[in-house]
């Protein structure tokens, strides 16, 4: 990274009462990066999210976000950044026009500035036209690119972005990510938390935060080939019963359901196609077939989250 990076996080930490939420978490984003933050329930992203912004403080360790220490001056940083929070904040009861006028009011922005930026956001967002309409009564994609329209009406060259796609049909989604993508090439930087591992494909870099840890850091590419595992993808008629037996297989690392398929994970180079139907079919386990595939996203995830905190199948 040859300049500074915008968001620029050193050992940060939260600790709640014993509980340690976030730990030495370490990272940098380059300006105009989109860099995807992502990790299983309560893996400590909001608590990472609300500390760049400058509304909680840490514990240890801290983070220069647009240059700006997060401890030392969070009101600086709040200026520079702009937040949709998990659970977008927007009033309900009030129109269009007025959430964007209470957002500008709490950014300091003129009336005439507000008039202007309204106007832009509106327009960048799809939204305008609708400026009259009562919130409460949108689509919650419609909510979505509001609270993405106010949380962008000051202009931040940093955006921080807390689940924005959560309850957001895929065509919504895709045309959010559109949005977004947009931003990052007029040189905003974001950094979005997501569950959805598809979405992860469209981030220069990634991070994956587990029980508190950073536990990958780099391209989503690297993230996948980083993992020295291989997938073989088997056919099964008792999807359960057969993931159970197939833990008791030494060269099998672990196992996770991928719909109606199972994926097993050997050590990287371990096993072939051959010689794991050989040793399946001498531990009496039927498969109906068995290929390798490439290590996708969701499967790293699935082997580089704790344990406990991964479901088989699930997004992270
Ligand atoms: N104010 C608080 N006091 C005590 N514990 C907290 C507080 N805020 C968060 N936590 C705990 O810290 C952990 C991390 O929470 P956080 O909201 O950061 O997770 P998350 O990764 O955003 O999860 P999700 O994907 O569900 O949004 C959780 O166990 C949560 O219960
Ligand atoms: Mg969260």
């Amino acid at each position: 990274m040859n300049e500074s990076p915008a968001i620029d996080v050193r050992d940060l930490t939260k600790v709640f009462g014993r509980f340690t939420a976030v730990d030495r978490i370490s990272f940098a984003v380059a300006p105009g990066d989109i860099f995807g933050f992502l990790g299983p329930n309560g893996a400590g992203k909001s608590t990472t999210i609300r500390m760049l912004c400058g509304l909680l403080a840490s514990t240890s360790g801290t983070a220069l976000v647009g240059g700006y220490d997060i401890n030392r001056e969070p009101d600086r940083v709040r200026q520079r950044i702009g937040y949709m929070s998990q659970r977008f904040s927007l009033y309900r009861d009030l129109t269009v026009a007025e959430n964007l006028a209470f957002f500008g009011g709490v950014y300091g922005l003129s009336r005439g500035a507000l008039r202007d930026r309204a106007a832009d956001v509106l327009r960048l967002a799809g939204l305008s036209g609708i400026e009259s309409a009562r919130t409460g009564t949108l689509s919650g994609a419609i909510q979505q690119r509001l609270a993405l329209a106010c949380a962008i009406l000051h202009a931040p060259p940093i955006l921080f972005l807390d689940e924005p796609t959560s309850g957001v049909d895929p065509v919504s989604r895709r045309a959010f990510w559109e949005l977004i993508q947009d931003l990052a090439a007029r040189g905003t930087t974001v950094l979005i938390t997501t569950h959805f591992l598809d979405e992860a494909e469209f981030c220069a870099h990634i991070g994956l935060i587990s029980a508190g840890r950073l536990v990958a850091l780099d391209t989503p590419a690297a993230v996948k080939s980083g993992v020295a595992e291989d997938v073989f993808e088997l056919q099964v008629d008792d999807l359960f019963s057969s993931a159970e037996r197939l833990k008791g297989i030494p060269s099998i690392l672990g196992t996770a359901c991928f719909g109606p398929r199972l994926h097993a994970y050997c050590p990287r180079g371990a096993a072939t196609e051959q010689s794991l139907t050989a040793t399946l079919g001498a531990a009496g386990i039927p498969v109906t077939a068995l290929h390798s595939v490439p290590m996708s996203l969701e499967d790293a995830f699935m082997r580089l989250v704790a344990p406990a905190a991964a479901l088989p199948g699930s997004p992270v």
